[in-house]
């Protein structure tokens, strides 16, 4: 059964072929009626991961199953084990995940009888966060080669930092990071290098705006936030020194005013809201695919250089 809960398991071409399938729902509404049930199971908070896998499971017919921890039998001990062993008993096709730790170090899915796709595992991986920020880029410059993405803030405690520089490292991107120095650890520098803000601000083609994650932290960041925006924040000072052609992206939700300044977010080189509505095309090219697998690729064009002619911008999406 085809699971998805690390961008290991992705190649260059799974990846291409994911975001072609996801391109072609943006630009088609002749969507496929599949047929199977869909189980969110969000351990954590999410408003833009949890709402898109309900509203792409709806828009290809698929029964949609909402669990909801604090009122299950979680409360009485259950592990996430033995309830997907559950699931899978009551003819769940598809558990869609979100969960602190490591979650899926935790689930032995051998003579598991459900996919699994993870939509969040504590600092770890975002799997379709990545999915759909690399969809997003590559409808901006079309190929990855030598781009430049500069993913910038709390990369210590980022799942879309680390699923973010494996996607975009196998398509061919120059990934690198910044951020304050507190937030360069080991297992982050030993990936990209770590460079000054403002000087990669001048020749990046994409900066990556990260939320600090005020949750994951054990204490609280070292300067405060008004320090933290004056000099790590995305400022329209800062954005008037990008390149003319470079974009400015954040997976969300964004502390205003601290990694990012409240005007910047609706800027023209803004991408945050097109990051929210490809979102919904990945994870219903995703769902397709774990219910499709082997027939998927004679669905979708396999062409991993198809490049969309229609160059799609936040505007292309208002109705
Ligand atoms: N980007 C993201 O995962 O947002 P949510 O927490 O709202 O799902």
């Amino acid at each position: 059964m085809y699971s998805l809960t690390s961008t290991q398991a992705l190649s260059r071409n799974d990846i291409h072929i994911i975001l072609n399938r996801a391109q072609e729902y943006l630009e088609h509404d002749n969507f496929p009626t599949l047929c199977g049930k869909v189980a969110i199971l969000f351990i954590e908070p999410s408003t833009r991961t949890n709402l898109s896998f309900q509203m792409s499971a709806q828009q290809l017919g698929l029964q949609v199953l909402n669990f909801s921890p604090d009122n299950s039998s979680f409360i009485k001990g259950e592990s996430l084990q033995d309830t997907l062993e559950t699931l899978a008993a009551m003819g769940v096709d598809i558990a869609v995940i979100r969960a602190k730790g490591d979650w899926p170090a935790m689930v032995d899915t051998n003579n598991l009888p459900i996919r699994l796709i993870n939509a969040g595992s504590g600092v770890h991986e975002h799997p379709t966060q990545a999915l759909l920020d690399a969809l997003t880029i590559r409808q901006e410059f079309h190929d990855f080669t030598n781009l430049k993405v500069t993913i910038v803030g709390d990369v210590l405690h980022s799942r879309v930092a680390r699923s973010n520089f494996d996607i975009l490292t196998k398509l061919g991107a120059k990934v690198q990071f910044a951020g304050p120095p507190e937030f360069a650890c080991e297992g982050v520098v030993s990936l990209a290098p770590w460079v000054d803000f403002d000087e990669a601000l001048l020749d990046s083609d994409v900066v990556m705006m990260l939320r600090i994650q005020h949750e994951r932290h054990q204490e609280g960041l070292v300067i405060n936030k008004e320090e933290y925006h004056r000099r790590y924040g995305l400022t329209s000072a800062r954005v008037a020194k990008m390149k003319k052609s470079a974009i400015i992206m954040h997976p969300g939700p964004v502390n205003r005013d601290v990694e990012i300044a409240s005007e910047v977010i609706h800027y023209p080189q803004s991408r945050i809201l097109t990051q929210v509505r490809n979102g919904v095309a990945i994870r219903m090219a995703l769902l397709e695919k774990c219910l499709m697998e082997d027939y998927y690729e004679q669905l979708v064009s396999t062409e991993w250089s198809y490049i969309s002619k229609r160059k799609i911008t936040a505007t292309s999406f208002a109705h």
